[in-house]
């Protein structure tokens, strides 16, 4: 046993919450809904699988706040009490065995396909360098709060449905982060123009799920350090969301990086400092310690638990954030917490194929794949090939895309 690693200590949140340790899956798109997003009963079994693995909280994987708006097919997407008795038991399949669950909530503004959306939004009318993606229309003020008032409806049903929080998903060049960067939103109005306005759109958002939820109930935000994009959203910004997030009382801030244009969140950015420490975002987190007082979470990298340790002992962070880990080793959490020195065995997926393994898609369809066998209480087939997951996932686009497209709009 090694009851003696930081991993292992409990943590109060601002909420009252006590998470029983230092370990979180972060969120990962579980693609298990149906076309429409009506959540699906695998969820339950994916969650009470995971739940059962040891970490203290699970943030699910992205659930759109409006249907239309979706960043993948078949990702959940929660509008009304329609699913609430799936959505219970998809809740209770983690707080039944002591485990914090929220939702993470996301509407992907620009970032949305065109195989799912011919309508896509944003701050502003301009489009993202992929031809993946319909140029997306400007949205008007009406729109805004309607999308505001989506996210706090969301919220309230997941409430209501038993789930103990939520994550606002702030990161990876979804809209929430659009409306942060002064490359995607150049708006005039309130919305943008200064960060105190870019950061309007969050703010509102989390202002008025606290009001209608209490403070009992766990606001999580992942934040990008930054977009690593030219003229994007920058380290120093970054810090000043922080600030403002932690001033209105937000209970957890994870960090991450990146956008479609540039995933940083899955690769890292290469630095020899950020290689010897694993977690791509540790040098950020270190500032941002100074800055801050709300409980700090980074993911992205981590895979030895000696890199956790230190991190957390360090006093740069307060949770340890992993996705990937935990799809090839479900339980990897009850590991860290009962011996020492364990290392993850993720490895990059390739295909052997150049153009195909740059293709974000590519990693994401093997992930999904190990997901779905979770899902149904399979174990994970880690020798699988990547470009078998490739042309597994792009069949079930292609089967489902055109059904997405016409039951979602
Ligand atoms: C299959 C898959 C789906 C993901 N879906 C989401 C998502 O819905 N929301 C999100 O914030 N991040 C998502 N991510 C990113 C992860 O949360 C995480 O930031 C990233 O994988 C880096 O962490 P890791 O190195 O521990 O895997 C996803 C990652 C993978 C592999």
């Amino acid at each position: 046993m090694t009851s003696q690693t930081p991993l292992a200590q409990t943590l109060k949140l601002r909420s009252g919450t006590v998470l029983k340790n230092r370990i979180c899956k972060s969120s990962m798109n579980e693609a298990l809904a149906e076309a429409d997003g009506s959540v699906t009963n695998a969820f339950r079994t994916l969650y009470s699988t995971w739940a059962a693995g040891g970490c203290s909280v699970l943030i699910t994987g992205n659930v759109m706040v409006d249907k239309r708006h979706a960043n993948e097919p078949l990702a959940a997407a929660v509008e009304d009490e329609k699913d609430i008795f799936l959505l219970e038991q998809w809740a209770k399949s983690a707080t039944a065995q002591g485990v914090e669950i929220w939702p993470q909530l996301n509407h992907p503004g620009k970032q949305s396909p065109k195989f799912l959306n011919d309508a896509p939004v944003a701050p502003s009318a301009i489009p993202l360098a992929s031809d993946m993606f319909i140029p997306p229309r400007e949205l008007t003020e009406a729109e805004i709060l309607d999308i505001i008032a989506r996210f706090i409806k969301t919220a309230e049903v997941l409430g209501k449905a038993g789930f103990t929080g939520i994550q606002l998903h702030a990161a990876h060049g979804y809209l929430i982060s659009q409306f942060l960067s002064p490359k995607h939103n150049q708006r005039q109005d309130q919305w943008g123009g200064s960060l105190e306005n870019r950061m309007r759109f969050i703010t509102e958002i989390y202002k008025g799920i606290r009001k209608s939820l209490g403070k009992k109930f766990n606001i999580s935000v992942k934040l990008n350090s930054s977009d690593f994009q030219k003229g994007g959203f920058t380290e120093e910004e970054s810090i000043e969301v922080a600030k403002v997030l932690d001033g209105l009382g937000i209970d957890l801030l994870e960090i991450s990086g990146g956008s479609w244009e540039n995933p940083v969140n899955r690769r890292g950015e290469q630095k020899a400092s950020t290689k010897a420490r694993e977690a791509y975002f540790l040098d950020y987190a270190e500032k941002l310690r100074k800055e801050i007082k709300v409980p700090l979470m980074v993911t992205g990298g981590f895979r030895s638990q000696s890199s956790m340790e230190d991190a957390l002992e360090s006093g740069a962070i307060d949770v340890v954030g992993m996705a990937r880990p935990f799809v090839v080793e479900p339980d990897f959490a009850n590991k860290l917490l009962t011996s020492s020195n364990n290392v993850s065995p993720v490895k990059p997926i390739t295909t052997g194929i150049k153009k195909v393994d740059a293709m974000a898609i590519m990693e994401i369809s093997w992930y999904t794949n190990q997901i779905h066998r979770i899902s149904e209480g399979r174990k994970p087939a880690t020798k699988v090939r990547g470009l078998l997951s490739v042309i597994n996932v792009f069949y079930q686009f292609w089967r489902r895309g055109q059904k997405v497209k016409k039951v979602r709009a």
